[in-house]
């Protein structure tokens, strides 16, 4: 840990990028698979390490991250860089399995509304099928992490007591998952309750286990991870120009911008490995595919500075 004056922040970070599953699975345009192999091209090389690329869920239900299969086969492989995709079951392990997934990524609610709507049972019902995921996984060497959405609200209860997420927290790890992401799914959190958040969690799953995944929709993600990087959580998950929302939580916007994060972090000089020249120019070019402008204020700035 590193003294910044009255705060204590990590030295290192390292930054998730979700922008092509958690970002483009909301998109209202599906962008081609050659694009999403472009976009996670640029993003590997701009010095990300860990990639989220897609998806093996229903198509009926998202079919956005249909082409997963195809998006794997199409990446280049690049040393050190981990490609992870979302599983919700036995099913999609043995499509992540075929498609030569090393890391996948299992996904709870500490919400029961919102775990009935996102993966159509109870949330026990959904730790019971990652129970045998999570199993399988590890005899095979392949990697889990965990995901509870929804940890400081939810579209169709609200608040959420933070004991909630710390249950299900608990439990995921239990399972074998060895990184818990806590995510904000519909971004109603501020600093001092993500604080509290991690405090609770922090009690039963150690916080160097911990990610932080935060929505921007009251303009609060940047200050929510300055508060959780003092608690010690030093994995941040971002999507690329805030690309995104989610499907089954109507009014989210984006996931915070990995370019914002990153520049915050350089700001703090937190190392993370990552160039924002060139991760900004990833987000340019995926912004450019979809026909929308970025919801990053760096990339926005940076590139005013550019045409000046
Ligand atoms: P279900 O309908 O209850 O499942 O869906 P089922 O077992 O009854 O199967 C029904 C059909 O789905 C069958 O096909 C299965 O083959 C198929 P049919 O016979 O009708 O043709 N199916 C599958 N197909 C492909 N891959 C699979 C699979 N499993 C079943 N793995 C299910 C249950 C979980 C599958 C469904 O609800 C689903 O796919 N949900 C998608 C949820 C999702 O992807 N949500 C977005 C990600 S979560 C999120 O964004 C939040 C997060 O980012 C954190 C944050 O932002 O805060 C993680
Ligand atoms: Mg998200």
């Amino acid at each position: 840990m590193l003294g910044k004056g009255k705060m204590r922040l990590p030295a290192k970070v390292k930054l998730v990028e979700v922008g092509p599953r958690d970002g483009l699975q909301n998109e209202p345009e599906t962008v081609s698979t050659a694009v999403k192999i472009e976009l996670i091209d640029r993003l590997a090389g701009s010095g990300l390490r860990s990639i989220e690329v897609g998806s093996f869920v229903s198509p009926k239900w998202v079919p956005q991250m249909a082409d997963t299969a195809d998006v794997m086969a199409g990446l280049a492989v690049r040393d050190g860089v981990r490609y992870g995709v979302l599983v919700p079951n036995m099913q999609g392990l043995k499509a992540a399995r075929s498609a030569g997934a090393k890391e996948i990524a299992v996904f709870a609610a500490a919400s029961e509304t919102f775990s009935r709507n996102n993966v159509n049972c109870s949330i026990a019902e959904s730790l019971g099928r990652f129970r045998p995921v999570c199993e399988a996984a590890q005899a095979e060497g392949i990697a889990v992490r965990g995901y509870v959405s929804c940890v400081l609200g939810c579209p169709y209860e609200g608040e959420i007591e933070p004991q909630a997420a710390a249950w299900v927290a608990k439990e995921l790890m239990e399972m074998g998952c060895d990184e818990i992401s806590l995510g904000d799914t519909i971004g109603r959190g501020t600093p001092a309750r993500a604080q509290g958040l991690i405090d609770q969690v922090s009690k039963t799953v150690p916080v160097e286990k911990l990610a932080a995944h935060f929505h921007d929709t009251y303009g609060q993600a940047l200050a929510n991870i300055l508060a959780v990087l003092e608690k010690g959580v030093a994995v941040i998950d971002s999507a690329v120009a805030g690309l995104g929302g989610c499907p089954y939580a109507k009014g989210a916007t984006g996931n915070v911008a990995s370019e914002d994060v990153l520049y915050m972090l350089n700001g703090l000089d937190i190392e993370t490995g990552v160039d924002l020249e060139s991760l900004a120019a990833a987000g340019q070019f995926v912004c450019s595919q979809l026909g929308r402008p970025t919801a990053s204020k760096v990339a926005r700035a940076l590139s005013a500075k550019a045409n000046r």
